[in-house]
């Protein structure tokens, strides 16, 4: 059984006095929900964040990390100092890493390896373009980026890991992949994982699906096989979009 696992990416939003608020309600709302929750909030917020959701249901995570635990990398943020800060999650792969800052699936697969060092858990995040979509390649694409992203990853570490995948056109778009759109996908991933590793592992991943996720879709998302819970952006800035999100089997 995969437990539901809903995470909320806040992007570059929220200053510190903001981020305190919306942590604290969320903390009081979420009380005892069933699904694992997690907030990313923008590295500057991180502490602010983790000390109100310390002794809470809810993780803190980052959004991204740097591929190195410490020295000349201005402008970088170690995974050493993402646990200092009280994060227990990190972000890794996501499609505007990819696409605004050229990551690509090497760097990636670096940064998926010292987060699992570390003991950070990791969301990995895969997807396609519109132009891939039309292409007719997104088994392509996702298998692509799962073997890279992945790559030299035990069956042991899989354990922290968890996949997002969020087809880069439903981003920030309103356009959702329909239940059944993501679900062929979220199969397909699991076909991936046999391959890389085998089938219980592929039965036992959890993946996200992101993309528009709102508390209007988020049932018939939720209701198919292959997807085990959502990973939010616009919709997590809000209590009054997040909570229901996250209660979407009461
Ligand atoms: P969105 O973002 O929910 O605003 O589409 C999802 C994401 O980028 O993780």
């Amino acid at each position: 059984m995969r437990t539901p696992y809903i995470a909320g990416n806040w992007k570059m939003h929220m200053n510190r006095a903001d981020a305190r608020a919306l942590a604290m309600e969320l903390r009081d709302k979420l009380s005892g929900v069933s699904p694992r929750v997690m907030v990313a909030p923008p590295f500057t917020s991180i502490e602010t964040v983790a000390t109100v959701l310390q002794g809470s249901n809810i993780m803190t995570g980052a959004q991204n990390m740097a591929p190195a635990a410490s020295g000349a990398h201005t402008g970088e943020i170690s995974p050493l100092m993402l646990k200092d800060a009280g994060a227990s999650v990190v972000i890794l792969g996501h499609s505007e890493r990819r696409h605004s800052y050229g990551e690509h699936d090497q760097l990636i697969n670096e940064k998926v390896h010292l987060a699992l060092e570390e003991k950070l858990e990791v969301i990995l995040c895969v997807g396609e373009t519109l132009a891939e979509r039309e292409a007719d390649r997104v088994a392509k694409v996702v298998r692509t980026q799962l073997a890279g992203g992945l790559k030299g990853v035990t069956t042991e570490q899989l354990q922290n890991v968890t996949i997002a995948y969020e087809p880069v056109w439903a981003i920030g778009t309103g356009r959702t992949a329909t239940p059944d759109d993501a679900d062929a996908v979220h199969a397909e991933i699991r076909r991936v994982f046999t391959d890389l590793y085998d089938a219980a592992q592929a039965e036992k991943i959890v993946i996200q699906y992101g993309g528009s996720v709102k508390p209007d879709n988020v049932k018939g998302l939720m209701g198919r096989d292959n997807i085990d819970g959502a990973l939010v952006g616009g919709a997590s800035l809000k209590t009054d979009s997040f909570v229901p999100i996250v209660q979407f089997d009461t």
